[in-house]
């Protein structure tokens, strides 16, 4: 598995902050599902990106003055009998060879410690307002720097959001980031194509839904980078279903929107195919309004093009065909003017994916959307849902629920499809499942 160098990163992120500056990341926490139940935990995306350290109650502070640059590590202590019940901690002693950091402390020591680390120092970097009883830490410590200025030493002044900062950077992913997400991707496609092999109507949406985290566990990767989807027929019409508790049945359309983490970095694929293995006459005209629309989208994914390009592309291709199958009627140009794709297609095309399904990043500078650039991985996934209800079309159209979801490296060149080994044409899905 590729390594990613944590220094690295932190080094990057020190030459971009102020001079006289602090950065305070804390780790994610744990949350409680019910009594002494936790949910798994999983540790917070900006923490990781700078530290690879993956547990819980823990600080991470990087400083920067004309003196030195330096990062600082507040983690729990090592306590033998906590350990018995909770498993092994680093621990500060260990950590500072283990992180490569200059600097680690107990966790018990941030009250104390944190006042002296911000003394003289003239601006707060931190994720303000993400969890607001760390906003209150660390104002209470200003506030204490303030009460002792007559003894001479200054308070920040500035609080500033570490977001564009860090985001910016997080948006631009390494090689190693890049084989990681490969690596997640090639892994969940091939689950997704066991999916479409085992599939029989009758089986459960969960069934598939077990498969695929089945085989993402075997090759390594226990995690889903977030709940799994699997909706069949009506059931994918509903963008964020995760129910998936229905009987498949036959004729139904089966939209699973699924993907692992590879070392806490996401893929996020949606496939849809027929849990008969053959697509019915209107399950087809619509599915290949979709897929064209992804081509027309993918196709837009190159440096110098901007984030809403591929978005636009498909909104072509999807009015274009809803109006010649019938299930609009005007002029192209002017029903997306109006919006009038809305009611079948209500979500964008894509979004920054990384060490987060919804990755971090802006999606406009200064108002204008972005440009692409080599190193930045989003998905494209259009879609088309024909609500059950939806009366404006004829009965034969409706509760028919079609995403295809693939995730996109830029290139220096272009783009890579690195989600390209699950089928996605008709004629593929079909030879697929009857194999
Ligand atoms: N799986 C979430 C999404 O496609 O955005
Ligand atoms: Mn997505
Ligand atoms: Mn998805």
């Amino acid at each position: 598995m590729a390594t990613i160098d944590f220094s690295q990163n932190r080094h990057t992120l020190l030459q971009n902050m102020v001079m006289d500056s602090v950065a305070i990341i804390p780790a994610a926490s744990l949350k409680v599902r019910n009594r002494d139940a936790e949910f798994p935990f999983r540790q917070d995306s900006d923490f990781f990106y700078l530290s690879g350290f993956t547990e819980d109650g823990a600080v991470l502070v990087l400083r920067k003055t004309a003196e030195k640059s330096e990062t600082l590590l507040f983690c729990q202590s090592k306590d033998k009998e906590m350990e018995i019940w909770t498993g092994f901690r680093l621990g500060p002693d260990a950590a500072v060879d283990a992180l490569q950091i200059q600097g680690a402390f107990s966790i018990q020591e941030i009250d104390q410690k944190l006042p002296t680390l911000l003394a003289d120092i003239q601006c707060v970097y931190a994720l303000w307002g993400n969890d607001k009883e760390w906003d209150q830490k660390f104002i209470q410590a200003i506030e204490r720097i303030k009460l002792k200025v007559r003894t001479g030493i200054t308070a920040p002044t500035s609080m500033l959001a570490l977001e564009p900062l860090l985001h910016e950077q997080r948006l631009i992913k390494s090689s190693a980031e890049i084989s990681l997400m490969s690596q997640a991707a090639k892994t969940s496609a091939q689950a997704h194509i066991k999916a479409m092999e085992l599939v029989k109507p009758g089986m459960f949406e969960y069934m598939l839904e077990g498969e695929i985290r089945h085989h993402c566990a075997m090759q390594g990767f226990r995690f889903d980078a977030y709940s799994s989807i699997v909706g069949s027929g009506e059931n994918a019409c509903i963008l964020h279903y995760t129910h998936n508790d229905a009987q498949i049945k036959d004729g139904d359309l089966i939209l699973i929107d699924a993907g692992c983490e590879v070392n806490h970095y996401a893929s996020d694929i949606t496939r849809t195919f027929p849990a008969n293995g053959k697509f019915s006459p209107q399950q087809k005209a619509l599915y290949q309004i979709v897929l064209d629309a992804q081509y027309a989208a993918i196709e837009q994914i190159k440096p110098g093009n901007h984030f809403n390009d591929p978005h636009e592309a498909a909104l072509k291709v999807i009015t274009q065909g809803l109006v010649e199958l019938g299930l609009l009627t005007g002029e192209v140009d002017e029903l997306i003017e109006k919006e009038a794709y809305k009611p079948f297609y209500m979500h964008k095309t894509g979004h920054w994916l990384g060490l987060d399904v919804h990755d971090v990043g802006a999606y406009k500078i200064k108002g204008e959307w972005r440009v692409f650039e080599a190193g930045m991985v989003l998905t494209a996934e259009p879609g088309i849902y024909v609500a059950v209800d939806e009366e404006s079309v004829d009965k034969k159209w409706r509760g028919i629920g079609i995403r295809i979801e693939d995730d996109v490296l830029v290139t220096n060149t272009g783009h890579e499809v690195l989600s390209k080994d699950v089928p996605k044409s008709i004629d593929a899905i079909e030879a697929l499942m009857s194999a």
